[in-house]
């Protein structure tokens, strides 16, 4: 346990040991990177749903990536009740409908930050939300605006979070694929405390492929750069099953 931190156990099975006891409660942003399919969803739904489950801590859930109807086939699916966490009062998921989006989109980056960052505080103070996720960070704006646009809206919408919701947040961002990056705007890891990289699959020397993550950055954590197996199972969602052994990874996941 830190001597100097609250912590927020994210309830994934071998992942809080790792964290020396988890992420640090309160006002703090986590960025969860990774190709598309590595698991970014299911690792930030799981840090929820384990919340909600093993310690009684509601959350909220903010998507712009799929439909509301989308979400809740997949997750069914996976063995998980989002309808019923939300009707019992633990979990408040805001996805909006398309033609909001669009309206959405016609206003200023800065404008869109603010009264997204108002909605979610309303909705936290009513759910006395513990936990926030938004998977990902960045579409509720334009892609056509310019990256650095781009940047200050994140910047305002991870800035105005921390201040007016004050909940441990975590954010995805998607990497285009093969790129040797670890996020999409060059802005996320900086707001960011921690930083997971989702590694997609590594080919073990048997010739079997395992997923993985990468714990890049844990600010006032004793936390050392870990490669860690990762496995996806229905109802669990994402576990831990420790440092990675025996396999060749892609050069440019250690180059990070
Ligand atoms: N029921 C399941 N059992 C095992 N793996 C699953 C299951 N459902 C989805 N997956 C895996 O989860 C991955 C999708 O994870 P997701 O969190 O949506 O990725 P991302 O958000 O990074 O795009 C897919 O690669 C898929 O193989
Ligand atoms: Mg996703």
């Amino acid at each position: 346990m830190s001597l100097y931190y609250d912590l927020v156990p994210t309830g994934i099975p071998g992942l809080d040991e790792v964290l020396g006891g988890g992420l640090i409660r309160g006002g703090r942003t986590y960025l969860i990177s990774g190709e598309t399919g590595t698991g970014k969803t299911l690792l930030s739904l799981s840090f929820l749903i384990n919340g909600i489950y093993k310690y009684g801590e509601p959350g909220i859930y903010v998507s712009v990536d799929e439909t509301y109807d989308q979400l809740m086939n997949g997750v069914r699916r996976f063995g998980w009740d989002l309808e019923a966490l939300r009707e019992n009062g633990y979990m408040e998921i805001l996805i909006p409908e398309m033609d909001i989006i669009e309206k959405i989109r016609e206003k200023d980056p800065i404008t869109i930050a603010k009264s997204l960052v108002y909605t979610i505080a309303d909705y936290s103070k009513t759910l006395n939300a513990q936990r926030l996720v938004i998977d990902p960070i960045a579409p509720l704006v334009t892609l056509e605006k310019d990256v650095q646009v781009l940047r200050e809206y994140i910047r305002a919408l991870v800035m105005g979070i921390e201040k007016e919701v004050g909940v441990t947040t975590i954010i995805t961002t998607e990497i285009p694929t093969g790129a040797k990056v670890i996020s999409r705007y060059g802005v996320e890891e900086f707001l960011a405390a921690g930083v997971f990289v989702m590694g997609g699959l590594a080919q073990t020397t048997e010739g079997d492929f395992k997923r993985y993550l990468f714990i890049r950055k844990m600010r006032w954590q004793a936390v050392q750069p870990t490669i860690l197996e990762v496995e996806i199972q229905p109802k669990m969602g994402i576990v831990v099953k420790g440092p990675l052994k025996d396999v060749h990874i892609p050069f440019y996941a250690l180059m990070m």
